[in-house]
């Protein structure tokens, strides 16, 4: 494959009009590695090298919020073996990757029901938000035990507590009220969502902040993916006309 071609979404990509904030469901590590006779834990291995991937080329063309959904409430549920496996992939992968992070000023950051992790895992994870938390070039959220319905309660919670003590009252909620209780309260909106692997659904992923973003979804497996892939996503993102309810001509005039 010439240099040409390995570019040419790169080169097409408008970088005055690039989403802020790139959401992914990295999803069909499992699939990918049973299409050649490996355990899916092989699948998850080979995951980290797209989210590399995805990472950099992100980071490179300057998008300045990239968050991966990596773990579900929902996969709590899976064979003890592969939770384990998982947990264990997190704490090497975090472990070998700050210092790139470190390198590439990216600041990493975490949402999801972090306490129910490991404390292998959470310690690593903790370890990692310290060290990368000056860093300003792209900020990096990891999705781990995070479930949206879950973050949504728990923002019900916070709010109705805050009620109680009276740091708020009801006339001044709004739906921006929503926003500042949620964990992503820090970070816009994402203008796009990818998912992989062929699977059109959001399974319980950023329900609040996804109302107006872009789709995509790509048969391609995880494991698969790589930056050219990511240049594409957000070329073809760059094609559509976001009109949030108005028309067309009233978009264009
Ligand atoms: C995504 O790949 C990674 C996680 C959910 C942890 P899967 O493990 O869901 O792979 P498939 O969907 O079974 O192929
Ligand atoms: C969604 O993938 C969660 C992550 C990518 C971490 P799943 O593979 O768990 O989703 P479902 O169960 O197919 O919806
Ligand atoms: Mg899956």
């Amino acid at each position: 494959m010439s240099s040409l071609y390995q570019n040419k979404y790169k080169d097409l990509i408008e970088l005055n009009n690039l989403p802020e904030h790139i959401a992914v469901i990295m999803d069909g590590n499992g699939r990918w590695a049973k299409k050649q006779g490996k355990p899916r834990v092989f699948g998850h291995k080979n995951g980290v090298k797209a989210v590399r991937e995805a990472t950099e080329a992100c980071a490179e063309i300057g998008i300045k919020y990239l968050t991966l959904y990596a773990f579900s409430t929902e996969n709590w549920n899976r064979p003890s073996f592969e939770v384990t496996a998982l947990m264990e992939l997190l704490v090497l992968t975090i472990g070998r990757e700050v210092k790139t992070l470190q390198k590439n000023n990216i600041r990493l950051n975490a949402i999801g029901n972090l306490s129910s992790l490991p404390s292998k895992t959470r310690i690593e994870l903790e370890k990692a938000i310290e060290a990368t938390k000056n860093n300003t070039r792209m900020t990096l959220t990891l999705a781990l035990s995070y479930g949206s319905r879950e973050e949504i309660f728990e923002a019900f919670l916070k709010m109705a507590q805050d009620f109680k003590d009276e740091k708020i009252n009801l006339q001044e909620l709004n739906p921006e009220s929503i926003k500042n209780y949620l964990q992503t309260s820090q970070i816009p909106d994402p203008e796009l969502l990818i998912r992989t692997s062929g699977e059109c659904r959001v399974s319980n992923f950023l329900l609040w902040q996804i109302a107006y973003t872009e789709f995509i979804f790509t048969d391609k497996l995880w494991p698969e993916i790589g930056k050219e892939d990511f240049y594409s996503f957000i070329y073809q993102y760059q094609q559509r006309e976001r009109r949030f309810g108005k028309t067309s001509e009233q978009i264009n005039s």
